[in-house]
């Protein structure tokens, strides 16, 4: 008799960044695998649409262990740079971009850990460059990194899932338990959704908010003191920005909008003419570390296989392709049934 081999079932929940950039690599890892992307929120209702998309991790980023975090962001770098090279650069909205992080109290703040063994440049500014703004500047630090334009990445993203055979199904889980029967495994990347899909108390919600405005004349990126941040994307320019912690706020608040373009206007003055075309506030899901790792859920008499993929704060964009590679090895893992259901 021959062997019957079932194909494996797998459910990606979540359709930001993390979630379709998972999913596409999971299709091109498990090739005989049938994955569906389960989601309710979609492109520019998602927080990967409120991101400027510039690859600049926050020095804090942390994934289980320094080793990891390291490996995460080279391999989200290349995976970037390898579409940047290829034909798909500007359906992917993957563009290159330079600039620069000044401050005029804090040296540590132009620096980047991660950035400076991992860019092609990344290093000091001249004395002239740090007159390139209005402002007493007395730190800065030039770079070049890319830029992924959600707005493009997510369609390109879904239409690559897609035409691969990917289902995509709009459906608000509840709980992680009702996938158990429907898939073989799960992939969680429902960021800010995993705190009460998984009651994770580490999970903490980092409130922002950006303009998307039109400024064609903006060539580079800025960042000044105080979460203040100027960078150009395809089509506009994203204006930040605010960080609160531990606060659930979603709705724009106009103070913190006033107080976003004041720090901006003061770097760049030419600013106030640009056309404002999108107000966005929403929640960071900060996460220390980042939660990538395997869980069995055990529903009744069945059992489900979870990897968790979340809790990448504001570094969605910036990370989403390493910690999909390390979510996508533990589902391998999963399937091949290298571990027992106890882990
Ligand atoms: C940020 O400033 O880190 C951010 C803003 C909007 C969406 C995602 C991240």
């Amino acid at each position: 008799m021959p062997i019957v081999r079932k194909m494996s079932e797998i459910a990606v929940l979540g359709a930001g960044v993390v979630g379709l950039t998972t999913a596409v690599l999971l299709q091109s890892e498990i090739p005989d695998a049938k994955i569906t992307v389960v989601a309710d929120k979609f492109t520019i209702d998602t927080l990967s649409d409120g991101a400027a998309g510039i690859f600049r991790p926050g020095t804090s980023f942390s994934g289980p262990n320094p080793e990891i975090t390291r490996q995460w962001l080279f391999d989200s770098y290349q995976h970037y740079y390898k579409i940047y090279k290829s034909s798909e650069a500007a359906k992917a909205g993957v563009i290159e971009a330079s600039g620069y992080v000044y401050s005029k109290e804090f040296p540590e703040i132009t620096k980047n850990h991660f950035l400076e063994g991992l860019l092609p440049v990344y290093r000091p500014a001249t004395p002239s460059e740090l007159k390139l703004c209005p402002g007493d500047w007395k730190y800065g630090a030039f770079f070049t990194t890319l830029v992924i334009e959600s707005r493009y990445h997510l369609p390109w993203l879904t239409n690559k899932f897609e035409k691969a055979g990917g289902k995509v199904v709009i459906r608000n889980v509840e709980r992680l338990d009702e996938l158990a029967g429907q898939f073989d495994a799960a992939v969680n990347c429902t960021g800010f959704g995993a705190k009460k899909l998984c009651m994770d108390n580490k999970l903490v919600p980092i409130r922002g908010q950006v303009y998307k405005v039109k400024a064609p004349w903006v060539k580079m990126f800025f960042y000044g003191d105080y979460d203040t941040y100027i960078i150009p994307g395809v089509d506009y320019v994203t204006l930040g920005g605010s960080r609160h912690f531990d606060s659930y706020r979603k709705d724009w608040d106009d103070h913190d909008g006033a107080g976003i373009l004041e720090r901006c206007y003061e770097i760049l003055p030419n600013l106030k003419q640009a056309e404002i075309v999108r107000k966005w506030s929403g929640l960071r899901p900060h996460r220390d570390p980042v939660r990538v790792e395997k869980e069995v859920l055990q529903v009744g008499n069945s059992t489900l296989k979870v990897v968790h993929n979340y809790g990448h704060g504001g570094y969605g964009v910036t990370t989403a392709p390493g910690t999909s590679k390390y979510a996508v090895a533990l589902v391998k893992e999963f399937l091949e049934n290298k571990i027992s259901s106890k882990l």
